[in-house]
């Protein structure tokens, strides 16, 4: 028996052909005070552009709403193309205005039929999670009035007058910073631009000039405004902090050879039988180094040093160490941490372990901790035929 169609108001991103509530993303601005070159919205920020993020955040809504993206008029086949991208489905694309007023209206222009509530978002809040805008509804629907999200103002504000002189301290405590999306019954705003006298940098200034009630409910922090060149280093921040971190796993296996000095984790042993390898045969050092091209997803030890490569024949682990982790850190990243463990019957580690870790950790500039192991005398480490390594590495960026 087919399953009946269920329209469900919690499953996200759930499309409807009637939709009841718009989005319009004011994305028409160039970006002026950002300087850099492109309209803002146009910008990229950690590889996608301000405008991808914030249609993409819609994606995440209960109910996937019309999105109507209004753009410089000579950038709308590449908006719609982002925009498409960007939600999964196609987007309404609209020329702007010479102000975001008048840009708004031209969104306003092309709403669907079926909607009630209307959304307005600043391309520019490019880190607005979706819940805020589900927030946003669920109020508009609740009190049947305009809806801005609104954060407390931390700073101690003033009144100046032109000369520069402080006239009074505003009651910080009348005051909220807003944000968008700000909804509203599609009425109200409708009308609200039709009656406009003024310019307002909010389509709140506007709907309450008209004379209806406007709710300020909690914003978020990540709604905040992408203006300035700061703004962007600081989404770009927060973007790299979310991301997740990475693991790398390497391993090495090298075989004694008695006529060979033995280099083991980076340290000279004396009197001790050496490891046989194009290099210095120290597997500490290689598994490291694998683990660490592993995590930055740069292959392997074979495949960037090259075991043909006459400038690393006999090469000391240290110089391996150096140069990886100039490679990871010319991808972006950071070592967070690494644990190597040495498996095999010589040398006797544990006396030198510290001098070992002490060494690693000034090398790679993160803490390593290096443990060793024997095998009960079972397989080519037991039979003290050779020694094997194996490491994890952990990189943030
Ligand atoms: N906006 C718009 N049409 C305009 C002006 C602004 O669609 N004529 C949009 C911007 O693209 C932005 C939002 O309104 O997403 C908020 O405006 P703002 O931060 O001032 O952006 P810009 O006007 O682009 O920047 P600037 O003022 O520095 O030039
Ligand atoms: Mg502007």
């Amino acid at each position: 028996m087919p399953r009946p169609r269920v329209r469900c108001r919690y499953a996200r991103g759930v499309s409807s052909t009637d939709p009841r509530i718009a989005v319009i993303v004011v994305a028409a601005g160039s970006g002026t005070r950002l300087g850099a070159g492109a309209p803002k919205a146009f910008v990229r920020l950690a590889g996608r552009t301000l405008l991808e993020r914030s249609v993409h955040a819609l994606r995440g809504m209960r109910t996937l709403p019309q999105v109507i993206v209004v753009a410089p008029a000579d950038r709308l086949e590449e908006a719609a193309a982002v925009g498409e991208a960007a939600l999964g489905s196609p987007v309404v694309v609209v020329a702007g205005g010479e102000t975001r007023q008048r840009s708004v209206a031209a969104g306003l222009a092309r709403l669907a039929p079926s909607v009630e509530v209307v959304l307005v978002h600043d391309a520019a809040r490019a880190l607005t999670p979706a819940a805020l805008f589900d927030a946003v509804v669920d109020a508009v629907e609740a009190t049947g009035g305009g809806v801005v999200p609104g954060l407390p103002v931390s700073d101690t504000i003033k009144r100046v007058d032109e000369g520069g002189t402080v006239r009074e301290t505003v009651d910080r405590s009348e005051l909220a910073a807003v944000q968008t999306p700000q909804g509203f019954p599609r009425a109200q705003l409708a009308a609200a631009y039709e009656a406009a006298t003024t310019d307002e940098t909010d389509d709140a200034g506007l709907v309450a000039a008209a004379g209806h009630p406007v709710t300020v409910v909690p914003g978020d922090a990540h709604a905040f405004k992408i203006t300035t060149p700061w703004d962007l280093r600081r989404a770009e921040e927060l973007l790299a902090g979310a991301l997740p971190p990475r693991i790398g796993f390497g391993t090495d296996t090298h075989a004694f050879d008695p006529a060979a000095e033995l280099w083991l984790a980076g340290l000279h042993w004396p009197g001790e039988q050496g490891l046989a390898g194009h290099s210095d045969g120290d597997a500490v050092a290689h598994a490291i180094v694998d683990a660490l091209l592993a995590a930055a997803g740069l292959g392997d030890i074979g495949g960037v040093f090259g075991t043909g490569d006459p400038r690393f024949s006999g090469a000391h682990g240290e110089v391996f160490l150096r140069e990886t982790r100039r490679l990871v850190e010319a991808e972006g990243y950071r070592i967070g941490n690494i644990s190597v463990q040495l498996v095999g019957n010589r040398p006797k580690f544990a006396p030198r372990r510290q001098e070992a870790e002490a060494l690693l950790s000034e090398l790679l500039g993160a803490p390593v901790a290096v443990s060793a192991t024997t095998t009960d005398g079972l397989g080519f480490t037991g039979r003290g035929e050779g020694v094997a390594a194996f490491a994890t590495a952990l990189l943030v960026r």
